[in-house]
């Protein structure tokens, strides 16, 4: 366990040397471009390998394709960019997937009868993919689970030249409620209202269908694989480590920060007694690298190197 196991999830917002909390996640707050840039100069001198981008659109540029996403001069693709010549040696991972970007909240679009349209959706995913690594993104995280989309991803990004861009790929993503805190975070949860995400993520009582989700990614192009929720999900850790020889990524969710937090109230140092077997436990089980919101707070006390 290293400072390099470490990923920070951040939230970016529009404006100016602006920091807005977010209510369900002490201390974590939604960024402006220019203090992303200040935090991740801080992260990548401590130690940290990469950044996980995620943005909060203005409702009003949000509507039911989630069309902002392709917008080469969007959020995410402007903060890409600047953090590139800013902070070029930290890596740089954005998410691809709408639920930003709709009005209703889903990661794809929505027919009228209520149900995700998949090949429709592949296509923006594409684009929005491609228009990530044209801004400098390392690596591109579909985390929508719409079927097909890394083949397709890859396939487009191979011919676009973009061929060292890799490709995360949320396989393992399950129907979880632990990510609560993360809908408000991103402002997708009033969005969502009383709809759920059953139709496109993984039912939580099954374990083999990683198996062939991931085996699937695998062979349509994916570089890495990830498991999210973490700490519930670490038999699907271990079961991916044993089956397969690529780099095994796992998400340490909204919901399981805001459970250690709870656990811990005031007291800090049990708090960082919380979190470190929490990362262990990851590891343990076969994570190469651990998403989680307390990387920034954990850091310093990890060796740089193993
Ligand atoms: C969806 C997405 C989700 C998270 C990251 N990307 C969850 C969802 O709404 O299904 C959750 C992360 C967290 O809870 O910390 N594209």
């Amino acid at each position: 366990m290293s400072r390099h196991d470490l990923i920070q999830p951040l939230f970016v917002i529009e404006g100016k040397s602006t920091k807005i909390p977010i209510d369900s996640m002490v201390g974590i707050n939604r960024l402006t471009i220019d203090l992303l840039v200040e935090k991740c100069k801080q992260l990548s001198d401590d130690g940290i390998s990469a950044v996980a981008l995620f943005p909060a659109i203005e409702q009003d540029k949000k509507d039911h394709e989630g069309s902002e996403a392709i917008n080469d001069n969007g959020l995410i693709q402007r903060a890409v960019r600047t953090l590139k010549r800013e902070v070029p040696k930290l890596g740089l991972i954005t998410d691809v997937a709408l639920d930003p970007y709709t009005t209703h909240g889903h990661d794809g679009i929505v027919n009228q009868s209520g149900d995700i349209v998949n090949d429709r959706t592949v296509s923006m995913l594409v684009q929005q993919a491609l228009s990530h690594a044209d801004s400098g993104a390392d690596i591109v995280a579909p985390s929508d689970m719409m079927d097909g989309r890394i083949g397709e991803i890859r396939n487009s990004l191979e011919k676009n030249g973009f061929i060292n861009t890799k490709i995360l790929s949320y396989s393992c993503k399950y129907c979880s409620s632990f990510y609560g805190p993360f809908r408000d975070a991103i402002g997708s949860s009033t969005n969502l209202g009383e709809t759920d995400k059953s139709s496109y993520q993984m039912d939580i009582g099954n374990g083999d269908e990683a198996i062939r989700e991931a085996s699937l990614d695998i062979s349509e192009g994916a570089d890495i694989l990830m498991v999210k929720p973490g700490m519930p999900y670490l038999d699907i850790v271990y079961r991916l480590k044993n089956n397969f020889s690529v780099p095994i990524f796992v998400y340490q969710v909204s919901g399981e920060f805001k459970m250690l937090n709870c656990l811990a109230g005031k007291d800090k140092a049990y708090l960082t007694k919380l979190i470190i077997e929490s990362l262990v436990a990851f590891k343990r089980a076969g994570a190469t690298a651990i998403i989680s919101y307390f990387s920034e707070s954990i850091v310093k006390i990890l060796p740089s190197s193993n």
